[in-house]
């Protein structure tokens, strides 16, 4: 099987067939996300919040973001691999923005970026895309921008912020994106912006109307929390089933139930 293509993402959007993005960070992961029939694996800058303990994504370096792509690029085979572009990575300049996305693409083995911004990131996405690098655009809740929009918030509820939003999808598409991701965005407004784009919009926080769904995996699996924000559905409780496993291992080395003999040389 080959991987997921740009085109067959497009493909996928006019025939109506959704598209599934899921994040994973680390080889083990990433298998079971593979082998799991998802289109795209994204390594997103959320490793700074999931991986490594932090407030916000902010602090991941361009390094990290390598590091941890090239593991997820070298455990698949089936899921296009985008990898996210650091805060401070492609704000500079396009050209700064164009060596550090090569440094990407040579170095981890992914098939595209993902940067965030609308209408200030267009010229940076159309000299990505001209020089040959497939971007993927994500506009609405930006979580770089977090300071600035004044937290985690849903963002195009006003009429003129939604136009905006609807102005910047139309930006990052025009600068030559492949896909666009809307984060915490209303449903109507997903619902109109899915519908004026040729390219797909892939939602978190952004209602059914999108032409995909993508989801933080630990959430999903309910290892982070235990709060999680309204647009994450739990599908397993991960963490809980580990924390008993552990708890389990505890008792029985204290009572020296483990290792029996079966375990034992
Ligand atoms: O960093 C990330 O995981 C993301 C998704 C939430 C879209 O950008």
């Amino acid at each position: 099987m080959s991987r997921t293509t740009t085109r067959g993402l497009r493909i996928k959007k006019r025939k109506g067939e959704k598209i599934i993005m899921m994040t994973a960070y680390d080889c083990l992961f990433a298998r079971i996300v593979d082998q799991a029939d998802i289109d795209i694996i994204l390594v997103g800058d959320s490793l700074g919040n999931v991986v490594q303990g932090r407030d916000t994504t902010l602090p991941v370096t361009l390094d990290e973001m390598i590091y941890h792509t090239a593991i997820v690029s070298r455990s698949t085979q089936n899921a296009m691999v985008v990898a996210d572009m650091p805060f401070m990575s492609f704000q500079i300049s396009p050209e700064d923005a164009l060596r550090n996305a090569g440094r990407v693409m040579k170095e981890s083995g992914a098939e595209a970026v993902k940067l965030e911004g609308g209408i200030p990131m267009a010229e940076t996405i159309a000299r990505l895309t001209t020089a040959g690098i497939p971007v993927m655009g994500h506009v609405g809740l930006t979580p770089q921008s977090v300071h600035q929009l004044g937290g985690y918030r849903v963002q195009g509820k006003k009429q003129k912020a939604a136009e905006r939003l609807i102005a910047d999808a139309c930006a990052v598409q025009d600068a030559g994106a492949f896909g666009v991701v809307l984060e915490c965005v209303p449903a109507d407004l997903s619902a109109r912006v899915t519908g004026k784009l040729k390219i797909p919009t892939i939602g978190i926080g952004a209602g059914i109307h999108c032409d995909g769904q993508v989801l933080v995996l630990y959430d999903l699996l309910g290892l982070t929390g235990p709060e999680s924000p309204k647009f994450v559905k739990r599908y397993a409780e991960l963490g809980s089933a580990a924390a008993e496993a552990l708890g389990l291992f505890v008792e029985e080395v204290r009572s020296e139930k483990y290792p029996g003999d079966e375990h034992s040389y």
